[in-house]
């Protein structure tokens, strides 16, 4: 036996409060048939005040135990860019409201990646025999970051959390993580970000340019960036593992725009029905993303045990990545 991480629990939240296209077209230059013809996307989640990240998390974590049918991990990790507070980190606030005082617990940021470096960490501390079971949860309320002016970004994020739980096992068996291809190209920095803040640009004795509290996303050449990383990463995930795409059974992209996910099985070879979406319900949830269209792509049925389901991302940083899996067998996914 090879010592590998299995998928073993599922787990999704969704803040209550729904925002239409018709609802931000009252506010807004804009309108639902933009909305849908450029983006997709139907309706999206949005916290209400008072609501953080950590709590979504929480949520969707407690939701993922409960799947696994497990109380105990040995370690949390939160994909979040949008952390409860710039420091501390917000997974051992998670852990510790989930009765997990004591468990290693730290965030990863790799914005809307970061749901697979955070994947591809916990795989690595299994396989590395430093933790035998890992929660991972992409978590992230960019409605807290948006511009409330800006038509561009308020139309496309949307908040929630999905989670994940891993355990050890056999690299063989049905539900386990085969492979990863993660990358960066920071020369992109200022193609999506928040440019004040940090300790860059700092918000307390120093002018902040007006608006830099903000997040800033330069949509045309994300695009296309988006396209070519997560096509690449794709196609390296799959060679790496001397599989070709249409090998493939499902690919669960990052659901960023649905012209991207259209245009990357276009170059990939793939049938548009081998894409699982569900971009039109909760637009782009940043590192919820993925583990939201999982759950998706489980509740309709479409990713079946055995089946080979590779994982795509691209987000700010720049960051792209990838992950191969085979879909666990007898995988009871909880909503809420
Ligand atoms: N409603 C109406 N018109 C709009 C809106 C809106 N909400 N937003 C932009 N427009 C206008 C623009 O002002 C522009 O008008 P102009 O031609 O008069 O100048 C026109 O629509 C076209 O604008 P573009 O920006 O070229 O529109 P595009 O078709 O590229 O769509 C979008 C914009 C949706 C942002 C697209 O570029 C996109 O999805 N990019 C990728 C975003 C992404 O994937 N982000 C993921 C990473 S984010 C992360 O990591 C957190």
């Amino acid at each position: 036996m090879t010592r590998g991480a299995i998928l073993s629990g599922l787990g999704t939240w969704l803040p209550p409060q729904v925002v239409t296209n018709d609802m931000l077209s009252s506010e807004l230059d804009t309108s639902d048939e933009w909305i849908r013809t450029r983006t997709g996307i139907g309706r999206r989640h949005i916290a209400s005040p008072g609501m953080s990240t950590g709590h979504l998390a929480t949520e969707a974590a407690r939701r993922a135990l409960k799947s696994a049918g497990t109380d105990r991990v040995d370690v949390v990790i939160v994909a979040t860019s949008t952390p409860d507070r710039p420091c501390p980190a917000t997974a051992p606030v998670v852990a510790s409201a989930l009765g997990l005082t004591g468990t290693g617990a730290f965030d990863v940021a790799a914005v809307c990646t970061g749901f697979v470096y955070a994947l591809a960490t916990a795989a690595g501390l299994i396989t590395g025999q430093v933790a035998d079971s890992a929660l991972v949860i992409g978590a992230d309320t960019f409605s807290t970051i948006l511009d409330p002016r800006d038509r561009t970004t308020r139309v496309i994020f949307g908040d929630g959390a999905g989670a994940v739980v891993l355990r050890a096992g056999d690299r063989a068996e049905e539900g386990a993580l085969r492979g990863f291809d993660l990358g960066s190209d920071g020369t992109g920095v200022d193609l999506i970000t928040v440019p004040g803040g940090g300790s860059e640009q700092r918000l307390s004795g120093t002018e902040a340019a007006p608006g830099d509290q903000y997040f800033h996303m330069d949509g045309p050449q994300v695009f296309t960036r988006a396209v070519r990383y997560m096509t690449g990463s794709v196609r390296k995930v799959l060679d790496a593992a001397a599989l070709a795409p249409e090998d493939l059974a499902h690919l669960v992209p990052h659901q960023a725009n649905v012209r991207i996910l259209d245009t990357c099985a276009r170059e990939l070879g793939l049938p548009a029905e081998r894409v699982v979406k569900n971009i039109d319900r909760v637009g782009n949830t940043v590192a919820a993303s993925i583990p939201l269209a999982l759950a998706a792509g489980a509740a309709d049925g479409r990713l079946r045990a055995g089946d080979p389901v590779v994982l795509t991302g691209f987000g700010g940083g720049l960051t792209w990545g990838s992950a191969l899996l085979t879909w666990p067998g007898g995988l009871t996914v909880i909503d809420g």
